[in-house]
């Protein structure tokens, strides 16, 4: 088989971004513009604003893609692009953009999945490095700032098939960085920051009580055991509203309103603060409950995969989305994993937020198997993984 070219086209969320990958195992060119900056003063994405970001950005982007990898509209073999899910007007943007394009070079159209796309990332770069044999089935924890999904992955032949055993009830984990970071005056998104402050506090300092998830059984009952109600599988449920709801009491009682204001007037007057801004304008119990922040949410993330990961006797473990860049969260995953004897694969920092080099990964095995898009597919907002 000749080598396929594919320009991968995202623009789920907030950022829009544009690559190109050969045959699924090498990145020729990833660029990302970040709306970051758009939607900071808000303290989380704005739609429209999204929508609006993207149109101004989706032309340049594209063609900044093709440039850095000496391609060319023509040259290309493929356009792959998110269907969802995603934000609906801004998914619209990219998948307007891919058809036209797609419509007026004749070349296929590919829809993709931004989660697959997560767990492509992981793909990708492992064979990049040469690592093609990894080991079936796959766990692929996807956890971002709209999910945390658990998956167990499977390939056939061309194509990928997905199960899932486990998401959240509530909020995904990287929402709750954004809505702790929001919280405490922090500023947007809130992972980054909280990922670089918490070695300067004690992460044994706040206690939070673990999550509690009630199950339905089969006659419609509540109780706790994770079973799932379909098939008496065992399911791996995550809710993460509860411990913001904890540190906002713990904001409350322990009368840290006050200082988190002087932070915010503080840092409303720098225009880019840095990190070492943020660092200069946290006490020390403001550091303390972000370090036990993070350790409660990673011990938590680390504690069901690991347990899912025994329960479905996996043979390999893939972490991925934009919490996977966390740093704390690498190292327990690491640590923890090898003390199971799992292997762990991670994207590099680049690839776990979201990027379009995932999308046209995941694109391959669909050119391989020519499952291309008709013309009027549309964008699907809240589309699930199978
Ligand atoms: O995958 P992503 O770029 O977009 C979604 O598909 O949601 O993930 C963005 C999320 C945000 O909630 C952001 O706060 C979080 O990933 N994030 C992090 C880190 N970098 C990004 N969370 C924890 N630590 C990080 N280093
Ligand atoms: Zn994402």
């Amino acid at each position: 088989m000749a080598d396929a070219y594919i320009l991968g086209i995202e623009s789920s969320c907030d950022e829009t971004a544009a690559a190109v990958v050969r045959s699924g195992e090498q990145l020729i060119s990833n660029v990302v513009a970040s709306q970051i900056a758009t939607h900071q003063p808000y303290g989380g994405v704005v739609p429209e604003l999204a929508s609006r970001e993207h149109l101004r950005a989706i032309v340049p982007v594209v063609r900044q893609a093709l440039a850095e990898a000496r391609h060319s509209y023509e040259s290309v073999d493929a356009i792959a692009v998110t269907q969802g899910p995603g934000l609906a007007g801004a998914l619209l943007v990219g998948i307007s953009y891919a058809k036209a394009l797609a419509f007026a070079l004749g070349k296929p159209l590919i829809a993709v999945n931004h989660l697959e796309g997560h767990i492509h990332a992981v793909l990708l770069e492992e064979r990049q490095k040469g690592n093609h044999d990894l080991q079936f089935p796959v766990l692929a924890l996807v956890v971002s700032g709209g999910h945390t999904h658990l998956y167990q992955a499977a390939q056939n032949a061309d194509s990928w098939t997905y199960e899932n055993i486990g998401h959240t009830r509530d909020d995904a984990a990287g929402e709750a960085f954004d809505k702790v970071a929001k919280l405490l005056a922090l500023g947007y998104p809130g992972g980054p920051v909280i990922d670089r402050l918490a070695p300067y506090g004690d992460p044994y300092a706040v206690k939070f009580p673990p999550a509690q998830i009630k199950h339905r059984d089969r006659r419609g009952r509540h109780d706790n055991r994770a079973v799932d109600p379909h098939d008496e599988r065992p399911r791996f449920d995550f809710s993460y509203s509860g411990i913001k709801t904890a540190i906002l009491r713990y904001v409350e009682s322990n009368e840290m309103h006050g200082a988190i204001e002087v932070r915010r007037k503080a840092l409303a007057n720098i225009a880019k603060p840095t990190f070492e801004d943020y660092l200069a304008n946290c006490d020390k119990q403001s550091l303390d409950l972000v370090a036990s922040f993070q350790r409660a949410i990673v011990e938590d993330l680390a504690g069901k995969t690991l347990t899912a990961a025994e329960a479905h006797n996996v043979a390999t473990l893939f972490v991925t989305g934009g919490v996977a860049a966390n740093a704390e969260l690498r190292a327990t995953f690491e640590r923890e994993a090898a003390q199971q004897g799992l292997p762990v694969f991670f994207p590099s920092r680049k690839l776990s937020t979201d990027n379009a080099a995932m999308i046209a990964a995941a694109a391959y095995p669909k050119y391989l198997a020519k499952d291309f898009a008709p013309m009027n597919f549309s964008a699907e907002a809240g589309m699930v993984l199978k």
